[in-house]
C-alpha cells in the first residue's frame, strides 16, 4: 500500500509500504477514505526529529471502512464505517474506566514512561504505524472504533478522531460556565473548534487569538471575538482582552499553541539546536532541558483572571520549562492539560452530528482535501500557513 512516511526533518514522502495485517485477535484492518493532517505532525516533522525514524508512518485522524476482523472482535463488522480515535486504549483498564484513555494502563509506553500509544506519533508513543496511509491496523479494535453511519461524507464524521474531543475536553478543562468568557490562543484546527465548542456550549464572550490573518478572519465568521496580536505587544493584547472582559480578564484561557509558539527566541534556539545534533544527544536535551517555546503559555498566565482556569491542549515536551510559579500562586490559577481521552467525549458530540443544522461546521471545517500522494506538499504548506491551509484532509 502507499503511506506517507516520515523521512527526516521536513522531509515526507509517500511510498510503498507492506500492507498491514492482523497480529492479535482484536486487531481490525481498516481501509481509509480520509485522514487528517494535525499540528501535532508538525511537530513530528521538525523538532520532534529525535524521537521519529526513518520509514515511521504519520498520522492518526482516519475515518475508513472496516476491510478484516481479528476473532476476538464482535462489535465491528467487514464493510463498516469507522472514525479511529488518535489514542490506543483497551476500555476495561482503571484509567480507561476513569474515562482517561490517553492513559490506559494496558497501551501505556513503559519503555519511555509515557501514557497509552497513539497512532503515527514517535518512539514516545509506541512508534505505531499510523494513518496516513491506505490501511491501518487498528490495535484493541474492539474498544477504539467509532461506527457511524453512511450517508454525509467524510468531513462530517472525521474530526472525531481529534480535533472534536479535543476542542471539546479543552473547553471542558477550561470550566467554562454558561455566560462565562474564555480565551483562546492559537487558531489553529484546534483552537478554532475550540472557539466553537466555547460558543456552542454556552459561553457569552470568546476571545481568540493568533498571528495568522486569514485564520483569525476565519474565526471572526463564526463569531468569535478575534484579535490578530502579529503587531501587538504582549502589554497591548493583555490590555485588549481586559476591555473585552469587563477589566478582570477572562475566566479561563486555552492554549491551543504548544511547544512552537511565535516569539520565544530561547526556546527556538535550542529547537534549532536539537536539529543539529546527533539524535542520542539532541534526545537527551529535548528530555532533560527545558527547549518549549513557551510564548503563549506565559501569555496565558498574564491574561487569566485571578482565580480563573487555564486549559493546556497545545502539546509541550520539554522536561525543566521554567514556570512564573509566583504568578501562578499569587493569581490563584487552576491548571489543566494532557492528551484528549477520544472516547470520553464521543457521546456527548455525536448529536451535534448528526442533523443537517451542522452547528459546529465540521462540513466546511477542511480548507483543503488533496490526494494522499499530495503530502509532502500538504505538509509544507500547512507548517508555513501557506495558501490560507488551516486544515488538510488526504484522501488515499
Ligand atoms: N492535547 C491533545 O490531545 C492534542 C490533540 C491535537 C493537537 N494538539 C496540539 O494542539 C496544538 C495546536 O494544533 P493545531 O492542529 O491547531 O496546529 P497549528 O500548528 O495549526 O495551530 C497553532 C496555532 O497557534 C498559532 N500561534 C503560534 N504562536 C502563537 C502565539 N504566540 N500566540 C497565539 N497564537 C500563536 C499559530 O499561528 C497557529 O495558528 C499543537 O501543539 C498540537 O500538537 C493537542
Ligand atoms: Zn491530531
Ligand atoms: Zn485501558
Amino acid at each position: 500500500m502507499r503511506a506517507v512516511v516520515w523521512q527526516g526533518r521536513r522531509r515526507v514522502e509517500v511510498q510503498d509500504v507492506p500492507d498491514p495485517v492482523l497480529r492479535e485477535p482484536n486487531d481490525a484492518i481498516v481501509r481509509i477514505t480520509s485522514t487528517g493532517i494535525c499540528g501535532s505532525d508538525l511537530h513530528l516533522y521538525e523538532v520532534m526529529a529525535p524521537f521519529m525514524e526513518p520509514g515511521d508512518i504519520l498520522g492518526h485522524e482516519p475515518i475508513g471502512i472496516v476491510e478484516e476482523v481479528g476473532a476476538a472482535v464482535t462489535n465491528l463488522s467487514v464493510g463498516d464505517r469507522v472514525v479511529i480515535p488518535f489514542n490506543i486504549a483497551c476500555g476495561h483498564c482503571f484509567m480507561c474506566d476513569q474515562g482517561l484513555q490517553s492513559q490506559c494502563e494496558t497501551t501505556q509506553v513503559h519503555e519511555h514512561g509515557t501514557g497509552a500509544a497513539l497512532f503515527g506519533y514517535t518512539k514516545l508513543y509506541g512508534q505505531v504505524p499510523g494513518a496516513q496511509a491506505e490501511a491501518l491496523r487498528v490495535p484493541h479494535a474492539d474498544f477504539g472504533p467509532i461506527k457511524v453511519p453512511e450517508g454525509p461524507a467524510d468531513d462530517r464524521f472525521v474530526y472525531l478522531s481529534d480535533v472534536l474531543p479535543t476542542a471539546w475536553q479543552a473547553v471542558r478543562y477550561a470550566d467554562v460556565s454558561p455566560g462565562g468568557s474564555v480565551a483562546v490562543l492559537g487558531l489553529g484546527p484546534i483552537g478554532d473548534m475550540s472557539c466553537r465548542v466555547a460558543l456552542q456550549l454556552g459561553a457569552s464572550t470568546v476571545i481568540g487569538l493568533d498571528v495568522v490573518p486569514e485564520r483569525v478572519e476565519r474565526a471572526r465568521d463564526r463569531g468569535v471575538n478575534a484579535i490578530d496580536i502579529s503587531d501587538l505587544t504582549d502589554k497591548d493584547t493583555i490590555e485588549q482582552v481586559r476591555v473585552a472582559t469587563g477589566g478582570r480578564g477572562p475566566d479561563a484561557v486555552i492554549d491551543a499553541v504548544g511547544m512552537e509558539a511565535h516569539g520565544a527566541p530561547l526556546g527556538k534556539l535550542a529547537h534549532q539546536m536539537t536539529a543539529m545534533l546527533p539524535n542520542s544527544i539532541a534526545e537527551k536535551l529535548m528530555q532533560r532541558a527545558g527547549v518549549d517555546r513557551l510564548a503563549a503559555l506565559h501569555l496565558a498566565f498574564e491574561l487569566v483572571r485571578r482565580g480563573g482556569t487555564i486549559s493546556v491542549v497545545g502539546v509541550y515536551g520539554g522536561m525543566t520549562d521554567p514556570l512564573p510559579m509566583m504568578t501562578l500562586f499569587d493569581k490563584q490559577i487552576q491548571l489543566r492539560m494532557g492528551q484528549a481521552n477520544v472516547r470520553r467525549w464521543v457521546d456527548d458530540i455525536l448529536p451535534l452530528l448528526s442533523g443537517d443544522d451542522d452547528p459546529l461546521g465540521v462540513d466546511g471545517f477542511a480548507t483543503h482535501r488533496m490526494p494522499l500522494a499530495e503530502a509532502p506538499h500538504a505538509y509544507d504548506m500547512f507548517q508555513k500557513k501557506q495558501d490560507g491551509s488551516v486544515k488538510v484532509l488526504l484522501k488515499p
